[in-house]
């Protein structure tokens, strides 16, 4: 027959994949983080190791089970993902950042809980930029390495994500309406669009997270 074996498309490929949401310590008892759960992160992690890539999953924050082929990476915060990407990116084929990392920290981490103030009604945190870590790979990856990146938009979500594509250097980018209640963050459905920094554009429909990651993974598949 013509049945072409398509189980194996990614082996001998080394891909790092980011999930779940960083934490920014405020205090020993607080933090400042985001609603992602991780899920589609761990989903592409399954798909790329069942398609026979060497997959280290770098994850921050999540409460989901490992499965096997999949070496896992837990981190918490915004810098400390940066470390972990930034340390393995030269050894691997690519990059899949599916983390969403916070964009701000807050300035200084009291080693103290905060208490309220008496008779102050008003509390000021103040918050500085973590680094950029997709756009800090997009400038060191080469030739033979790939970079997707993922953007979370509640409105504008064309011109927002093609921005992100020329800002950051992607070879894809995985544009999420997170303004959709029924899909994207927590939920086990997904809907994205894929586009291409030539413009090509391709809207999944409504499916599963692993569906959504399988698809993502043939078309990775086929990059170089
Ligand atoms: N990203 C990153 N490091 C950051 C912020 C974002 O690596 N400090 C990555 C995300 O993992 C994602 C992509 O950049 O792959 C886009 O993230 P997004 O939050 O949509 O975009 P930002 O560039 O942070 O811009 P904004 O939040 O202002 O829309
Ligand atoms: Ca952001």
């Amino acid at each position: 027959s013509n049945t072409i074996d398509q189980s194996q498309v990614l082996k001998g490929r080394k891909i790092i994949v980011t999930a779940g949401g960083t934490r920014e310590p405020i205090d020993p008892v607080r933090y400042i983080t985001n609603h992602s759960s991780g899920k589609m992160g761990f989903a592409i992690a399954k798909a790329a190791a069942d398609a026979g890539a060497e997959v280290t999953l770098i994850a921050a924050n999540t409460s989901l089970p490992h499965f096997d082929g999949v070496s896992v990476i837990s981190v918490v915060t915004a810098r400390e993902m940066a470390a972990e990407v930034t340390k393995r990116f030269a050894e691997a084929d690519g990059l899949i950042m599916s983390a969403a990392i916070a964009d701000f920290r807050p300035e200084t981490v009291a080693d103290h809980k905060i208490k309220k103030v008496a008779d102050e009604d008003k509390m000021t945190l103040t918050m500085v930029k973590n680094p950029d870590i997709v756009k800090s790979i997009g400038k060191v990856k080469r030739a033979d390495q790939f970079v997707v990146g993922f953007a979370a938009e509640t409105n504008d979500l064309m011109a927002n994500a093609n921005k992100k594509i020329t800002s950051k250097n992607l070879d894809l980018i995985v544009a999420n309406d997170v303004g959709n209640k029924k899909i994207g963050f927590n939920s086990d459905q997904n809907q994205v669009t894929l586009i291409w920094p030539n413009g090509e554009t391709k809207k999944t429909s409504v499916e599963t997270k692993s569906k959504v990651a399988e698809e993502l993974i043939k078309i990775i598949a086929e990059f170089k």
